[in-house]
């Protein structure tokens, strides 16, 4: 089976999603398949990288989809496969031809269904979750708005809109009854971005305009988020696309180093600032509301092959333990710290299986 695993691309994830696919392509079993890996720059380009290229992290240098040859990528739904072209050659003239796409691409053009439409177009099949469900997920506002609908819990939030209800990315339009409601700190978020990219943690309102700029230097929507003090808990799910029925991974918990604020992108990746409970140390009643959470909120995106759902557990207004969906992630991480892959594993699915049953499940 040739697998394209496609990473890089116009995101500010662009570094990240390189990590992951090293990983993901370290996993994939050489017996059963050969991978075309398929690096997209910062620019949009599309290679086939040159041999070589480094796919980690290394003393704090992040890794990048630079020199390679370039290609397109032309759907061939008669030929069902995927021609990898160099621009301008015939069809006839593939440089390869692949079976599967895994997309091992995060954020903005990857994970918010706009590669998804592109892969639908040439007929192919690819790993994880379709148009639609990319793009809700993507969006944190829209998350919110199905979940709730769903019956899913979630934290008080607000998206910055002007009177008339468009996206408006000024800090004067969140008014003070807003601001009375959401309480301080705040989060301050890009609403369709990932990593913690863009995102300030704002304990002063002095400090709010500040952060509304730098989210919507990501994304002119920004959303703002009450702070949930209490625990962060991760939940991986699983489905094959052929029972389409969700499982649920052991969930996992984040404990942040003392003097770590929260976890940033330097937290997650880059300053070790983080220790992972894996699975997270709760009683069984609370793993399996977790995991509850986790498989309807997969199904009320309409998620397909996998997802992260993150949550946070804290105390409610009235003391009890309250557990709040953060966000749903469809493409999470694959990062050697990622928890995906390590709350599978806790869970007694190994890494290389993962990813057998994510590609065996997207071309059933
Ligand atoms: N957006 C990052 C890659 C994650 O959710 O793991
Ligand atoms: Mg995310």
């Amino acid at each position: 089976v040739r697998v394209a695993v496609v990473f890089g691309g116009r995101s500010e994830e662009h570094a990240i999603s390189c990590v992951s696919a090293g990983s993901v392509m370290a996993a994939l079993d050489p017996a059963r398949y050969e991978v075309v890996p398929v690096g997209i720059t910062r620019e949009g380009r599309w290679v086939l990288p040159d041999p070589g290229q480094q796919l980690a992290i290394s003393d704090g240098v992040l890794p990048e989809v630079a020199g390679g040859t370039a290609v397109s990528l032309v759907g061939d739904p008669a030929a069902r496969g995927l021609a990898v072209l160099e621009p301008g050659a015939a069809i006839g003239r593939a440089l390869t031809e692949v079976d599967v796409v895994f997309p091992v691409l995060h954020g903005t053009f990857g994970e918010d269904g706009t590669v998804q439409g592109l892969l639908e177009m040439t007929g192919l099949p690819y790993v994880g979750s379709g148009v639609f469900a990319s793009a809700a997920s993507m969006d944190k506002e829209f998350t919110k708005k199905l979940l709730a609908a769903a019956g899913l819990p979630q934290g008080e939030h607000v998206v910055l809109r002007d009177e008339h209800g468009a996206v408006c990315a000024d800090a004067a339009v969140l008014d003070d009854a807003a601001r009375e409601r959401l309480g301080l700190p705040v989060f301050v978020k890009p609403a369709r971005a990932g990593s913690s990219i863009g995102i300030t943690k704002v304990t002063d309102w002095a400090q709010f305009p500040a952060a509304v700029a730098t989210a919507a230097a990501v994304d002119p929507k920004v959303i703002v988020e009450a702070a949930i003090p209490g625990r962060e808990i991760e939940c991986g799910v699983l489905a094959a696309r052929g029972s389409g029925l969700p499982e649920a991974s052991l969930p996992a918990e984040i404990r942040l180093r003392s003097g770590v604020d929260w976890y940033d992108f330097a937290a997650k990746y880059l300053d070790d600032a983080a220790e992972f409970d894996i699975p997270a140390d709760l009683s069984p009643e609370r793993i399996a509301a977790v995991q509850d959470a986790a498989r309807r909120a997969y199904l009320a995106l309409d998620c397909r092959g996998l997802a992260r759902v993150d949550f946070f557990l804290g105390a409610g207004p009235d003391g009890a333990d309250r557990l709040v969906i953060n966000e749903v992630n469809t493409m999470p991480g694959f990062t050697p710290i990622s928890m995906f892959a390590r709350m599978w594993a806790a869970t007694g699915v190994e890494f290389a299986e993962l990813v057998d049953r994510l590609v065996t499940g997207a071309l059933a």
